[in-house]
């Protein structure tokens, strides 16, 4: 049995009046890549805050690899966010610095002791990863939407993470480009051994990338299985729209 890399026990999460959470319950196993899908507002960025100790749940359990997030002092946290690479929706590159510069400055400050060859070693591998090394010495102003997803990829693992998690990493990119970006999701994992979740709202993104789906239905996981299993029949009209309202190539 593959081992849990995170585990997620009858999880419940509100904000005053707002009931997001409600009981949500999933497992994570070692390099699968999992997709979660959900309507907007469903709480999706709020469990992976929660993954990585920016909010507290109410109740339940949240463990990631094997220890209890919401009990960890400030110190052990620290030390397992470096393990958790998480590009958050919307997050941007350092404007004001070089592809180099924005690669180098989660490097620099989280590891101390690296030499000049290590750094340029590692940010040129990652470059190469991603397939932009031409960009190291240019300005983000100077990248196109899908160029610029692609660095924050890069940035993301340049700690050499367990977990990538990636929120809605195609959101305003054109069909080709997400495939691309999709693609990518794939390499790296393949590369680099990672475990991932990924949340879209991209059902081909979701066929592409994930092992298992997902789908957060009024503060639960509704459906968890492969694509197939979830989508094409799915008898829960919620679900069932998600697809329909999608165009997919069979
Ligand atoms: N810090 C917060 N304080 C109060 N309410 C919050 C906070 N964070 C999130 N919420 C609320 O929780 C709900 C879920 O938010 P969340 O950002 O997780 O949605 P989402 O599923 O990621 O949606 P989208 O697909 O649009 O990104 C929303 O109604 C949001 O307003
Ligand atoms: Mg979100």
């Amino acid at each position: 049995m593959a081992e849990k890399v995170v585990e997620i026990k009858n999880l419940y999460k509100s904000f005053g009046d707002l009931h997001v959470l409600k009981g949500v319950d999933l497992d994570l196993f070692r390099e699968e890549n999992l997709v979660i899908l959900g309507r907007s507002g469903t709480g999706k960025s709020v469990l992976i805050k929660i993954m990585v100790g920016l909010l507290k749940q109410d109740r339940g359990q949240m463990q990631v690899l094997g220890k209890e997030v919401s009990k960890l002092p400030t110190r052990e946290l620290n030390e397992l966010r470096l393990k958790i690479g998480f590009s958050f929706q919307n997050s941007a590159l350092y404007d004001s610095m070089t592809v180099r510069e924005n690669m180098e400055f989660p490097l620099v400050r989280n590891i101390k002791n690296l030499t000049r060859k290590e750094i340029n070693h590692r940010i040129e591998d990652l470059l190469d990863a991603v397939g932009l090394p031409q960009t190291i010495n240019q300005m983000p102003s100077e990248l196109s939407g899908g160029q610029k997803k692609r660095i924050g990829v890069a940035r993301t693992l340049v700690l050499n993470p367990e977990i990538m998690l990636y929120d809605e990493p195609t959101a305003g990119l054109d069909p080709i480009t997400c495939v691309d970006i999709n693609n990518l999701i794939n390499e790296v994992r393949e590369r680099y051994k990672t475990t991932s979740i990924v949340i879209t709202h991209d059902l081909t993104c979701a066929k592409m990338t994930g092992d298992r789906m997902a789908v957060l239905l009024d503060g639960q996981f509704s459906s968890i299985g492969t694509f197939e299993e979830v989508f094409p029949h799915a008898e829960d009209q919620r679900v069932k729209s998600f697809y329909d309202y999608n165009f997919i190539e069979s």
